[in-house]
C-alpha cells in the first residue's frame, strides 16, 4: 500500500493543488492528513472540500482546526494566528465547520501499518523539535512508525536499541528505507507553510510493502497564495513568511 502523508496544509489551496498535481504522476492508494488543514491561509473551504473528496482520505485534527471550528478559543495563540483563526471560523461553511469539529484526535492507527499524530502521539498539542522530545515520545509509546506534524519541519527521528538519531531531509526527494528493529517518528513537513527555510511544499509518500518513506519538495505559486491572503484582509506577515519558508 502506498500512502500519501500530508500535514499542515493551513488553507493554502495553491500549495495543495500543486502537491496533488505532482502526485498524479505517481501511484498512491490512500491519503492521510496529520492536522491543521486550516488556519493562516485564505482558502479554508476549498482545502477542506478538496481533501474530503480525495480518495481514501483520513484526517486527524490539529490545534488550528480546534480553534477555527470553535472547539477551543485559542488562548495560547499569538495575535496573528488568532486573527486568522477567527477569520477562518467566520468563513467556513456550516457543513465544513461541523466536519472540522468532528475530526478525531490523534493518534489514529492506519491499517496497522503506522500511526498518525498532530503534535505527538502522547499530546496532540505538544511539539517535537529535537531528540529530547522525540526520546520522551518513544519512551511513552510503542509504535514502530508514527508520522507527526505541528512543527512544520521535515525530519526523521529513529530509535535503535542503542541510540537515537536525527536525520534532516534534503533535496527535492529524500528517500529513507526503514530498518527492522528500529522505531521511527517522521514529520513529512508542511504542505502550506513550511518553516525549515525552504518555501516549497513538503509532504511524504510511504510505501508499506518495501518500507520506504520519500519526503518530496514541490514548488507552487507562492505569489498567488500571498495575493489571496492580502485580498482576504488577513495579516500581512502570513503572506510574507511563505516566501522565505519560516
Ligand atoms: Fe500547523
Amino acid at each position: 500500500m502506498r500512502y500519501l502523508i500530508l500535514s499542515d496544509v493551513h488553507s493554502n489551496m495553491d500549495a495543495l493543488l500543486a502537491v496533488l498535481q505532482f502526485m498524479r504522476r505517481k501511484r498512491w492508494d490512500k491519503a492521510v492528513c496529520l492536522g491543521d488543514l486550516v488556519g493562516y491561509g485564505a482558502n479554508p473551504n476549498q482545502v477542506i472540500d478538496t481533501l474530503r473528496k480525495t480518495r481514501s482520505f483520513t484526517a486527524i485534527r490539529g490545534n488550528h482546526d480546534k480553534v477555527c471550528s470553535g472547539i477551543e478559543e485559542g488562548e495560547m495563540f499569538n495575535r496573528i494566528a488568532l486573527e486568522a483563526a477567527m477569520w477562518t471560523r467566520k468563513k467556513l461553511t456550516r457543513f465544513n465547520l461541523q466536519w472540522l469539529r468532528a475530526l478525531p484526535q490523534g493518534p489514529v492507527d492506519i491499517d496497522g501499518a503506522f500511526s498518525i499524530a498532530h503534535g505527538t502521539p502522547v499530546d496532540e498539542d505538544a511539539y517535537i523539535f529535537g531528540e529530547i522530545e522525540a526520546l520522551n515520545v518513544f519512551r511513552h509509546t510503542s509504535d514502530g512508525l508514527c508520522f507527526f506534524g505541528h512543527s512544520h519541519f521535515p525530519v526523521v527521528f529513529s530509535l535503535s536499541p542503542d541510540s537515537i538519531t536525527t536525520i534532516l531531509t534534503s533535496g527535492s526527494s529524500f528517500r529513507i528505507r526503514l530498518q527492522e528493529g528500529v522505531r521511527y517518528l517522521i514529520n513529512p513537513g508542511s504542505v502550506g507553510q513550511p518553516r525549515d527555510g525552504n518555501p516549497q511544499s513538503s509532504f511524504a509518500l510511504f510505501d508499506s510493502k518495501v518500507r520506504v518513506v520519500t519526503i518530496y519538495r514541490v514548488g507552487y505559486s507562492i505569489a498567488s497564495a500571498q495575493r489571496r491572503i492580502q485580498r482576504a484582509g488577513l495579516p500581512r506577515p502570513l503572506a510574507d513568511r511563505l516566501s522565505i519558508g519560516r
